[in-house]
């Protein structure tokens, strides 16, 4: 899909389809007045016939608006002038999409960002737009032999703004929107495929090919190197597989030398059978999203290395399947952390936790600023916040700040949940330090509680992902969360210094 973004009046140009906006109470946006008076009052008169009141989720579609240069113009209802905000600006947008990818327009020109929304800049609109843009037309289709036969979809998007004084602004915009959106989908990509596709290996394989194409440095340590590093922990979940598992590192290196890094840490389970512990049949197939962690720290160091952004960065991925295999780990068995720390694996179908805690070791020796580990880590998150925010846990209340911030502003939110020390005690074991499970009661909690005693050497975030990773049902798939928290934290963090 191509992008541009200029300061034009709308209906002059040649598109397939220009969309603007109406608010509830039948009053026309600013560039909808504009596109009314070339067309002699044919908007005004639409909407005062009634159809087309402005309320939220509304759109109409016209076909050869006289006075109009464009094929079609398209209404969006924004709902209320005085509400109109952020979410009431996302949620224009999607029915936008929805409306021109349903018809056989290619391309468009987006007036809707021209419009002030709550406290958004231009940079904000434009980013979301292109962004949400992209996942409007995102599919799936790499495993099909055939291509579904699909409606026509955008190949070209104009974004509009009102002020010539902001094309700087528009074109940062551009350059975030459409690096979020590449990162979003590539995350979906590998979250979408299948276990027996994308493996420990591919994984390692896709950190090669983004380091070729950024520049950035990559390592991936074997299963020798894990074991002489005494990655005890993160190895007792490969056993099980005939997949070798995989530590990849990938290095960005955009900031200044000596500017400690932030380490984005994400779970990279390829299949999760649960182990020894096997999980039941039903919904199994769900468990190829267990590297969405892994999957979104990919993508976001693909939207770091597209912006070129001016930071530090580290992902750190361990990856590996969580298979039954004859020499796999048996409930009870105890292992040695590279932390020295000694571990009763009581349920094999905890291993998230058990891969992390190695990694987050490993971070200690790039001394970063912060750590963010992702995972989808628990069911007990889902149960506890559904499919609506991640469940974020910290060790320092600053962070963990920065983090809800940044989700808040491009709609990827999360959740502040306790780490207090009192849980800690369902983690006791008669026969190690601790063990890997704490029991039924707040089981998302617990399970941050064992990461928290790998983390004690930073400032750390953890994000539960299990809830909004990837959508179950009907519209399975990767969601790509949550990449844009992850870009959005990012990019703040590099522009205030
Ligand atoms: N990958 C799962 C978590 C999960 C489960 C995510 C369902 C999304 C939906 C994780 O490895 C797991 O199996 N966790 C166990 C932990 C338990 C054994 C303490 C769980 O949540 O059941
Ligand atoms: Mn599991
Ligand atoms: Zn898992």
């Amino acid at each position: 899909m191509e992008f541009s973004t200029k300061c034009i009046t709308p209906g002059l140009s040649k598109t397939g389809c220009t969309i603007v906006g109406i608010f509830e109470s039948r009053k026309l946006s600013a560039p909808a007045a504009v596109l009314d008076r070339a067309a002699k009052g044919y908007l005004s008169n639409i909407v005062k016939s009634g159809d087309m009141n402005g309320r939220s989720g509304t759109i109409l579609m016209l076909h050869h608006v006289p006075g109009t240069a464009c094929e079609r113009v398209l209404l969006v209802g924004l709902g209320p002038e005085k509400s109109f905000d952020e979410k009431a600006f996302r949620n224009a947008l999607g029915s936008a999409f929805r409306a021109v990818n349903a018809t056989g327009a290619t391309d468009a020109d987006l007036h809707l960002t021209a419009l002030a929304a709550g406290t958004s800049d231009i940079d904000w609109r434009i980013a979301q737009s292109a962004a949400l843009a992209i996942e409007s037309v995102y599919s799936f289709e790499q495993m099909k032999s055939k291509r579904e036969a699909s409606p026509k979809a955008l190949k070209r998007l104009l974004l509009a703004y009102g002020r010539t004084g902001e094309r700087k602004g528009a074109e940062r915009g551009l350059e975030q929107g459409l690096a979020l959106g590449h990162g979003v989908s590539l995350a979906k990509d590998l979250g979408n495929l299948p276990g027996n596709v994308c493996t420990p290996a591919y994984l390692a394989r896709q950190a090669r090919e983004l380091a070729k194409r950024y520049r950035m440095r990559v390592k991936v340590l074997e299963r020798a190197d894990m074991e002489k590093l005494g990655m005890g922990s993160l190895l007792s979940v490969a056993r099980g597989s005939a997949e070798p598992p995989k530590l990849i590192v990938l290095e960005y290196r955009g900031g200044p030398k000596n500017q400690k890094p932030v380490v984005l840490v994400g779970k990279g389970v390829t299949f999760d059978t649960g182990g020894t512990s096997l999980k039941p049949a039903a919904e199994m197939d769900e468990m190829k999203f267990d590297m969405s962690g892994a999957g979104s720290v990919l993508g976001t160091l693909k939207a770091l290395g597209e912006m070129r952004l001016p930071i530090n960065v580290v992902g750190i991925i361990p990856a590996t399947e969580n298979m039954p295999g004859s020499r796999a780990t048996k409930p009870g068995d105890i292992v040695t952390s590279m932390s020295g720390q000694t571990v009763e694996i009581l349920n094999t179908d905890a291993e998230g936790r058990l891969i992390l805690c190695d990694a987050l070791t490993y971070a200690e020796r790039y001394e970063p600023s912060a750590v963010i580990d992702i995972a989808t880590l628990t069911g007990a998150c889902v149960i506890a916040l559904g499919h609506v925010v991640s469940g974020l846990f910290a060790n320092d209340d600053a962070l963990a700040k920065e983090v809800l911030a940044a989700g808040e502003s491009v709609h990827d939110r999360a959740w502040h949940l306790p780490l207090h020390d009192e849980y800690q005690e369902q983690l006791k074991s008669n026969f190690a330090d601790f063990a890997n499970i704490g029991g039924r009661p707040a089981g998302a909690v617990t399970a941050a509680c064992y990461l928290s005693r790998f983390t004690k050497k930073f400032k750390w975030v953890h994000l539960d992902v299990a809830g909004t990773a990837w959508k179950s049902g009907k519209e399975k798939g990767s969601t790509g969360r949550p990449v844009p928290l992850l870009t959005q934290f990012l990019i703040a963090r590099s522009s205030k210094k």
